[in-house]
């Protein structure tokens, strides 16, 4: 789709400059009330991790993480707490992989049937337990077997199949827009794209001008843009240079659950929302952490926060003192034992009004892809250590 077919098919609002596309949007035939979208996230998209989200707001189509077709049709337990949700975290779409078409079909279907609202497939991940049965990334390689894959989910289901994917798998073989057309004529209602090759893993910039090539590939269908928006600026840069129609926000949300709330803000008004303050900060962590223990248990809850309260904390100021001790955190009450400690020993960093002394304050964040002369210009963002560190 062109940026000028982009513009006339959706309603735009000018507002001090800004061009807005307003919401709602729609998926085929799902309805939804904001263009901001959450990216699954392997181990952290979670139940919780989406509630938390939904709470603060502007939230509306989120993404579980991606999920094995065959494990679900096999009511495996790991993939059905997966798929575990609860009216408020609606609308709510599903990532499945895998490269068997009647599983990819099936589980689609009983998913339909379970009431999720859309399905979303996985092409982009990279990682090599996926990528050698054929799916995630390896499908961006096999445009005709792709093609039908996603034919016979899309006739099986009245629910929305989307796709997400990279730009292709380096930068020799940017196949994103060719793949984009062919899965628009067999019937995906939107493409989710990472503006990286698999190649590229999660470093080097993200290029939109590769995302702004896949709008203009499609004729009808949204494509939503992604990767390092991590402030509203860079979500309004996504927009403005690529001319997609949604933004999606994986790691940005770890490090700001506001994000949403505040790019929606930001783009209907041009303002920009002040930054949480620390006490804000700990009460949206607080509440993380009791949907964890509510969702997960004591047990596993805590342990599972091990790694997600440090995203938290990288917007603290100095935090070795809470990184250290929350890698062996097993209890509600050792957490709230730990963050008193916290705070006594943050202290030292505040002035007299209980803000973080200068040196102190965490830098603001920088997406990859957007100049900023006045702050050193982040390239990579990191990602979690471990067998995902390559999505
Ligand atoms: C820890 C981690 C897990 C991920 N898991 C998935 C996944 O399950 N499915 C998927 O399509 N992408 C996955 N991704 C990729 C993200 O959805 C997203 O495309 C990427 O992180 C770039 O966006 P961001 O910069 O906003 O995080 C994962 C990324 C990370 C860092």
């Amino acid at each position: 789709m062109d940026i000028a077919a982009a513009a006339s098919s959706a309603l735009f609002l000018s507002f001090h400059g800004f061009a807005v596309t307003l919401v709602p949007m729609r998926f085929g035939s799902l309805t939804l009330n904001s263009n901001l979208f959450l990216s699954p996230l392997a181990g952290y998209t979670n139940l919780p991790f989406r509630l938390t989200l939904r709470e603060i707001g502007a939230l509306d189509l989120a993404t579980t993480d991606l999920i094995n077709a065959r494990s679900l049709l096999e009511k495996n337990p790991k993939a059905l707490k997966l798929i575990e949700t609860r009216p408020a975290d609606q609308p709510l779409a599903v990532q499945l992989f895998g490269s068997v078409p009647e599983e990819m079909r099936d589980a689609a279907v009983q998913l339909e049937a379970m009431g999720i609202a859309s399905v979303d497939i996985n092409m982009g991940c990279p990682v090599r337990k996926v990528c050698r049965v054929g799916g995630g990334s390896a499908m961006m390689t096999e445009l005709g077997k792709t093609s039908a894959l996603v034919r016979g989910m899309v006739e099986a289901v009245k629910i929305p199949v989307t796709a997400k994917m990279r730009l292709g798998w380096d930068d020799e073989n940017l196949t994103a827009p060719d793949l984009a057309r062919a899965l628009e004529d067999a019937g995906v209602s939107a493409i989710f794209v990472h503006g990286r090759t698999r190649e590229q893993g999660f470093s080097g910039s993200v290029k939109l001008h590769g995302i702004r090539a896949v709008v203009q590939a499609v004729k009808r269908i949204p494509v939503i843009g992604n990767g390092d928006v991590t402030t509203p600026q860079a979500a309004k840069m996504m927009f403005d240079e690529t001319g997609c129609a949604g933004v999606s926000i994986g790691r940005g949300a770890f490090y700001n659950p506001w994000i949403f709330q505040h790019t929606r803000h930001f783009l209907a008004t041009g303002e920009l929302p002040p930054e949480p303050d620390f006490e804000e900060r700990v009460r949206v962590l607080c509440r993380h952490l009791d949907l964890m223990v509510e969702i997960f248990g004591e047990t596993l809850g805590c342990r599972m926060f091990r790694k997600v309260a440090p995203w938290y904390a990288k917007r603290f100021g100095p935090a070795n003192e809470f990184n250290k001790q929350v890698v062996t955190l097993s209890t509600r009450a050792e957490f709230h034992a730990l963050l008193d400690n916290y705070r006594q020993w943050r202290r030292q960093f505040l002035d007299e009004n209980g803000q973080l002394k200068p040196g102190y304050r965490p830098a603001p964040m920088v997406a990859s892809f957007m100049p900023e002369p006045a702050v050193a210009q982040r390239t990579q963002i990191p990602a979690p250590k471990g067998p995902v560190e390559v999505w």
